[in-house]
């Protein structure tokens, strides 16, 4: 069957426990999702992570949902986050369920807050987005709804829709799932190669043991480049850093999250607030910087004053996988049998998981090709990707 699991005969794996359908690399949100859909699907599935669970950008975000506010209303990301926000919605009753664990999902909305330079352009993606429950308000409005707002705006997009919620919750909260429905979830176990059978990848090389499967599945974000390759395969995915802070939020908290061209304000149900992001080119390094910090700061009290009497709590960042196009790579690897990859989900990881998640299972365990999937086919760059062997 294509796209199909090769069920193996019962028993072929006997003595070999390591072994099962699918290995799926990388313990962030996207990874985390991914296995809970596989095992939902009925698949036998290990998932392996080098350090913990969300432990890097899934862990880093600020855990919006916002496809509208974070694309100024086109594109691609607009329809592809607005259904993975809605599967996101419909599945977190189970996934709460089944691990306990609240990521505390909050229906705010977002106010797109407008430069003077982006009004017209807002005002007409407010109307045409109108079926989404977005409108526009202009500045007496905005300023009704959030009086201490200290830029003279140009009025805002409101996208009633559009929530945030904890992303490491979610992270874990799909990893504990995920075991609940079988899956075998390893942290602090890293992969340091394929097993090939041919051009076939047959399973993963681990410091704890080899790890036999029917498919591979690479969710290693930043990381995926160097796995792929190790592989002959190059995903044009560079890491792009994100700085964020938190912040107690001020007293009443945001009546929604507030997104403006160079900085966002997140509020969060246990009264923090998460001031985001700065988008720089870094190599690998993740670690917050001073300059950063204060020109993160600066803008967010350039929105809204009252923050500068907020306490300060901390500091941190992430590394985005960003491919050319700013969509992810998801789907089966041409030219590598049984190599799959769902990873580059940008500034959307939290986002798009669900979505991502439930395609790639559609696709590997029941070789349906779900239509979402076209716009990320990982060949898309093939002139780029890779075609060594
Ligand atoms: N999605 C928010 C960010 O990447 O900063």
């Amino acid at each position: 069957m294509r796209g199909g699991l090769r069920r193996r005969p019962p028993g072929r794996y006997l003595g070999r426990m390591a072994g099962c359908d699918v290995v799926v690399v990388g313990g962030g949100v996207i990874g985390c999702a991914v296995a809970f859909e596989l095992a939902c699907e009925g698949a036998s599935v290990v998932l392996v992570e080098r350090d913990e669970i969300g432990a890097h950008a899934s862990g880093a975000a600020a855990g919006m949902l916002a496809p509208i506010a974070e694309s100024s209303g086109s594109g691609p990301l607009v329809d592809l986050g607005l259904r993975s926000l809605d599967r996101i919605a419909r599945r977190l009753p189970e996934l709460e369920e089944l691990s306990g664990i609240d990521p505390k999902l909050l229906r705010c909305g977002v106010l797109r807050l407008a430069p003077p330079g982006e009004v017209e352009d807002l005002r007409a993606a407010a109307a045409a987005l109108a079926g989404h429950a977005c409108e526009w308000l202009d500045p007496d409005e905005l300023h009704k709804r959030e009086p201490r707002l200290a830029e003279e705006w140009g009025g805002a997009l409101w996208a009633a829709r559009e929530a945030c919620l904890d992303p490491l919750s979610l992270t874990r909260a799909y990893a504990v799932s995920a075991e609940r429905r079988g899956a075998d979830v390893r942290p602090s176990t890293a992969a340091r190669g394929v097993i090939r059978d041919g051009a076939r990848v047959a399973g993963i090389r681990t410091d704890a043991g080899d790890i036999p499967a029917g498919d591979v599945v690479l969710c290693a974000g930043v990381w995926s480049g160097a796995i792929g390759a190790a592989l002959g395969r190059d995903f044009p995915i560079e890491p792009v850093k994100g700085q964020i802070l938190e912040l107690e939020a001020p007293e009443p908290t945001l009546p929604a999250i507030l997104w403006t061209p160079d900085v966002y304000l997140v509020p969060r149900p246990d009264g923090s607030l998460r001031v985001g992001a700065t988008v720089e080119r870094a190599g690998f390094d993740a670690r917050p910087t001073a300059g950063a910090v204060a020109a993160l700061l600066e803008a967010a009290c350039g929105v809204l004053p009252p923050l500068s009497e907020c306490r300060f709590e901390r500091a941190w960042a992430g590394l985005r996988p960003a491919t050319p196009d700013r969509l992810p790579l998801v789907g089966r690897v041409a030219g590598r049998p049984g190599l799959w990859i769902a990873a580059g989900h940008y500034r959307n990881g939290i986002l798009l998981s669900a979505l991502t998640a439930e395609c790639l299972a559609a696709e590997l365990v029941r070789g349906e090709a779900p239509p979402e999937l076209k716009a990320l086919d990982p060949s898309r760059f093939s002139s780029a990707a890779a075609t060594r062997t």
